[in-house]
């Protein structure tokens, strides 16, 4: 049963928008007041989606605007420093983000159309 305060899930892009390991979709959440940037791409057909923050420093990692995945799209990578993440879990795997981990938006597709779904700390950016 969704929490009374939190808003219902939000239209972020196609189906088709997400290609297999392609570009990531970017969109603006607002944390804990804060307007942070989130991404969503496609993984072993799974859509998934995280702020755009690195676990080594707080900072954007996309190394042009949407391409998250490194030269074997096998990883999420970051541009700053080289942080290695497994892009279904999120979990660092390699490099300076140590026992970290990306902060997980939770998707939903139906019909052709990805939702992403708001919680009590990571609201639509309309909403503060
Ligand atoms: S800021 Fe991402 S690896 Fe350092």
């Amino acid at each position: 049963m969704p929490e009374p305060d939190v808003a219902p899930p939000q239209y972020l892009c196609a189906s088709a928008d997400l290609p297999e390991r392609g570009k990531a979709v970017s969109f603006h959440v607002v944390q804990w007041r804060e307007p942070v940037r989130a991404f969503a791409l496609r993984f072993d057909g799974r859509a998934v989606a995280y702020l755009n923050r690195c676990a080594h420093v707080p900072t954007e990692m996309d190394w042009q605007d949407g391409e998250f995945l490194d030269r074997d799209r096998k990883y999420i990578m970051c541009s700053i420093h080289g942080a290695v993440y497994d892009p279904l879990s999120g979990q660092c795997v390699m490099g300076p983000c140590n026992r970290g981990r990306l902060t997980r938006i939770e998707l939903t597709e139906s019909e052709g159309q990805v939702y992403w779904h708001p919680t009590r700390d990571t609201k639509p950016a309309f909403e503060d």
